[in-house]
């Protein structure tokens, strides 16, 4: 779904309020952070966190940063240990995001983490997005918001120019600070390392093999460990089958043929497939437009050989 006209509202109350309706009725906001400008969307809900990957024209699925108003916050959806904790109260709010363990429970939606056991949090300086959070009364995941391939923006006018019309509200909190996005950094055992260079700086040097903004560069990468066959129109024996459309199987990503559904759920039906007593997966066709496309990356990426 799709806005016709991309609202633009002054930071303050009246927009907070909103952003903060939208939120809860599952639509994703442009919000300005210290950072960058990102594109928020309740992290609990699967259907909202899909339209953010509509709305920005993404081919593959990333795991997202999940705002919070302070480590209380933080606390409720990711484990941390003594160095993150000492982390987080010296650099928030602020711009560094930490990659912790995802607390057993939490509500978060997987599309969020895409499939990950781990989730990367950050408390936002920014007033607005902290008023959002607020206001929301849960946490925001975000990315950049801007259109796939584009350049993150720092002005309300760069987010309208790249994802105008395809969103309903941006709000419009003058030009972000930074002008970066946050530092990545995680937090394992002992050890810190530095995923994405960013405002703060650690004195760590970036791991080899550079930048991770490629899904396939993401060291710990979601794929389940079951053989995974694509385009199944009907399960073959052992099989568990995930369907889509008319192609029914033990559950189904959308019996409707919705993408934003099927895209909520993948992660889900792939780590229940896995879980199950069946030794392989198989997934039904799923068209390879819109949101379609990212689904069908990652499936491709799932059923590929393990190297
Ligand atoms: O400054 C920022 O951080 C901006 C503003 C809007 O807050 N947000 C932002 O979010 O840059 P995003 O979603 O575009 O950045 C996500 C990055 C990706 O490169 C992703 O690979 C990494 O964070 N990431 C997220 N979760 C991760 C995880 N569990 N493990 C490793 N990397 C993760
Ligand atoms: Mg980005």
């Amino acid at each position: 779904m799709s806005a016709q006209i991309s609202r633009v509202l002054s930071y303050g109350p009246e927009a907070i309020a909103e952003a903060a309706r939208l939120i809860l009725a599952g639509q994703p906001v442009a919000m300005p952070t210290e950072t960058v400008y990102g594109l928020a969307a309740d992290a609990g809900n699967g259907e909202a966190v899909a339209r953010v990957y509509a709305a920005k024209g993404r081919p593959s699925f990333n795991p997202l940063i999940v705002h919070v108003r302070d480590v209380n916050q933080a606390i409720e959806i990711a484990e941390f240990n003594a160095q993150a904790r000492q982390l987080a109260e010296q650099y928030w709010p602020g711009p560094l995001t930490l990659v912790l363990p995802l607390r057993e429970g939490a509500r978060i939606a997987s599309l969020v983490t895409a499939g990950l056991p781990t989730i990367a949090v950050r408390a936002p300086a920014h007033a607005a997005m902290q008023s959002l959070i607020a206001a929301a009364g849960r946490p925001l995941a975000a990315p950049s918001a801007n259109a796939s391939g584009r350049i993150s923006p720092t002005r309300a006018e760069h987010v309208l120019e790249s994802l105008g019309g395809r969103i309903e509200l941006i709000v419009d909190g003058g030009p972000t600070g930074h002008g970066l996005e946050s530092t990545i950094v995680a937090v394992e055992k002992g050890e810190l390392r530095l995923l994405r260079p960013g405002p703060v700086n650690l004195g760590l040097e970036l791991e080899a093999g550079g930048r991770i903004e490629a899904p396939g560069q993401l060291r710990s990468h979601y794929a389940p460990l079951k053989p995974l066959r694509l385009e199944a129109l009907k399960a073959r024996e052992g099989e568990w089958l995930i369907g889509f459309g008319p192609v029914t199987g033990k559950a189904s990503l959308s019996t409707s043929g919705n993408l934003v559904e099927a895209a909520s759920k993948l992660f889900e039906l792939l780590h229940e497939a896995e879980k199950s007593d069946c030794p392989a997966i198989a997934v039904a066709p799923v068209p390879d437009e819109g949101l379609g496309a990212a689904i069908n990356d990652r499936l491709r990426r799932a059923a590929a050989p393990r190297t």
